[in-house]
């Protein structure tokens, strides 16, 4: 018989389920299927005496049947104590009615041995969409848009380790009426040279001198409107004007993803929806579901409890929220997917339950969406990022920055290996912190991008876990078979540290349900430091037991192996070497 492996928390959720429903025949009939339906955790305690799990069952149990946790935890510890499951020690009960779990050292290795540590095989019909970085064209990708993007390519790799098929969306801010500034600006002042050679930052000069301009010359904003008009007529000189700033600006972009090693399946401007959204307008007004207010169309939604959406302008002009309804249905004709995620900073909160409810309002489609929102990234005073001169920082800078950092630690550390080979740790180290520091808060909370703290070896960091890493690899390169040895040798450390491996699955679980990453980075920060407690201590390519050597060896392999997809999973790349 084929065996696949369940994480010791699954396991121990079925035992817990089965000893409920048991229970529940034996001594409360009349609550069968309220129990079944039940909700309780089963948790990893970091404290010996509290077991290796403990669940709260008995306390949820009690909520229904109305008699004491602690006698219901009396009677559920007995239920399983009767099934006598070759993967208990023991079952005590703490705390008033918690039970608490020993797992048998024979349960815990072999179900260390059936971890795969792999991808799940893609299965066809679990489609997921997830819109991530969506820059705007002709600014600098900035700071929120970088949080985004490394976010959004982490969910990408979660969803497809966990078996789903991933269409990575790309939402790209290539539409809207600044583009008619835009054009008067470059018309007026701009030079094709040099914005080719510096294209984002030239025309972003040129989008600020129009603002600055425009106070003294107010007309400029009608020649803004008149240029935009022309453009979405089809006017062929803005046409390829407009063309031309996407496709600089989209070069810039696509460096800036090679560098990360993120990729998309469709990046798809918001003009592409230009076509759909007449008909789609008409419709809507012809419905009676869109209203005339003050000129502009709305669609009211106080229903929702929410403020009106703003479809169209009273020159006609179509809005970003238009763009995204149109979006919306042309993303589930396409990719039938069963859920979308949009990964877009908490600011546009509103926008999201505004676009949410108009779907359910217009009936595009049941599958769930989310906003995975998040919190903002303040320079090291706290602050919002800006230049002096209150421009915006561009994600590039930062990388930079970043790299620049990691350069310094590399050469120091490092003095005597080739320039080239250098540069390339250099790079991998930076991306990796860089990723990693974006990555390791809840994601709800605002952050501080120092990009000195990001590479410091001690704490929570890429640095500390890559190390971890590169340690266990040298050892491991040292051996040249690896077998599944003798764990009855195995002493209190090396349980910890297995214990502590076989959490990998649960922490993915977690992160997938709240499509957040610090639980994995807590987790590889856990993991890390088990590893190097155990090594401190323990000689294991020393050792003269056998045995016991063959038993640490697989026991290291599979949390290197760990380590390693943990990294990747992030978007990191693990070094062997460092
Ligand atoms: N381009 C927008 C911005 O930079 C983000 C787009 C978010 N995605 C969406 N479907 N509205 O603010």
């Amino acid at each position: 018989m084929k065996h696949t492996y369940v994480s010791p928390k699954s396991y121990l959720y079925t035992i817990m389920h089965d000893a409920m429903h048991t229970l529940c025949i034996a001594r409360f009939p009349q609550y069968i299927t309220d129990s079944d339906s039940l909700s309780f955790e089963v948790e990893a305690k970091q404290i010996a005496s509290f077991g290796d799990y403990s669940s709260n069952a008995a306390f949820a149990l009690a909520r229904i049947v109305k008699e004491h946790p602690s006698e219901l935890a009396q009677l559920l510890a007995q239920t399983i104590r009767e099934k006598n499951d070759p993967a208990l020690e023991r079952v005590e009960i703490a705390g008033g009615g918690f039970l608490n779990f020993f797992l048998t050292p024979s349960f815990l290795y072999t179900t260390l041995s059936r971890m795969q540590i792999v991808a799940q095989r893609p299965i066809k019909s679990k489609r997921v969409i997830i819109e991530f970085s969506s820059p705007n064209v002709a600014k600098p990708m900035h700071v929120g848009h970088l949080r985004a993007t490394i976010l959004g390519d982490f969910l990408s790799r979660l969803y497809t380790h966990q078996g789903y098929t991933v269409i990575a969306w790309n939402h790209l801010g290539d539409w809207g009426t600044q583009f008619g500034k835009l054009l008067v600006a470059y018309k007026r002042w701009g030079h094709k040279d040099i914005v080719e050679k510096n294209p984002i930052a030239e025309l972003l000069t040129l989008y600020i001198l129009f603002h600055d301009k425009v106070k003294e010359d107010p007309s400029l904003e009608d020649a803004a409107r008149e240029e935009f008009k022309k453009l979405e007529m089809g006017d062929v000189q803005n046409r390829a004007l407009w063309k031309w700033i996407v496709t600089v600006s989209l070069d810039e972009f696509k460096k800036t993803y090679a560098l990360l090693n993120i990729s998309f399946t469709h990046i798809v401007g918001e003009s592409f929806y230009e076509p759909l959204l007449a008909p789609f307008l008409e419709k809507l007004q012809a419905e009676g579901i869109a209203q005339q207010s003050e000129g502009a169309w709305i669609i009211p939604l106080q229903q929702e409890g929410l403020p009106p959406a703003l479809i169209a302008k009273s020159d006609g002009a179509t809005l970003y929220m238009t763009r995204d309804i149109v979006s919306l249905s042309y993303r589930i004709k396409k990719e039938h997917p069963i859920k979308i995620l949009y990964v877009v900073g908490n600011e546009q909160q509103l926008h999201f339950k505004q676009l949410f409810a108009l779907n359910t309002l217009l009936h595009i489609t049941d599958i769930p969406l989310e906003h995975v929102g998040f919190g903002a990234v303040l320079d090291t005073t706290g602050k919002k990022f800006a230049t002096r001169e209150g421009r915006i920082v561009s994600a590039q800078d930062l990388i930079d920055q970043v790299i620049a950092a990691a350069r310094a630690v590399v050469s120091e550390k490092q003095q005597h290996i080739a320039a080239q080979k250098k540069e390339r740790i250099a790079t991998t180290v930076g991306i990796g912190s860089l990723k990693y520091n974006l990555l390791k808060d809840n994601r709800t909370s605002d952050i501080i991008f120092d990009p000195q703290r990001m590479l410091s070896l001690g704490g929570n960091s890429f640095s500390y876990v890559q190390y971890t890493y590169a340690r266990l690899a040298r050892i491991l390169k040292k051996t040249t078979r690896i077998v599944r040895g003798r764990p009855n040798s195995l002493d209190e450390r090396d349980w910890d540290m297995i214990k502590i491996i076989l959490q990998f699955d649960d922490a993915l679980t977690v992160c997938m349900d709240t499509s957040s990453a610090h639980q994995l980075t807590d987790y590889l920060f856990l993991l890390a430091n088990k590893i190097n407690a155990f090594y401190e201590v323990t000689p294991v390519l020393s050792d003269d037991n056998a045995g016991r050597k063959a038993a640490r060896l697989y026991v290291l392999r599979k949390a290197a192996h760990v380590l390693a997809t943990g990294l990747e999973l992030l978007g990191t790349t693990p070094l062997d070497q460092i």
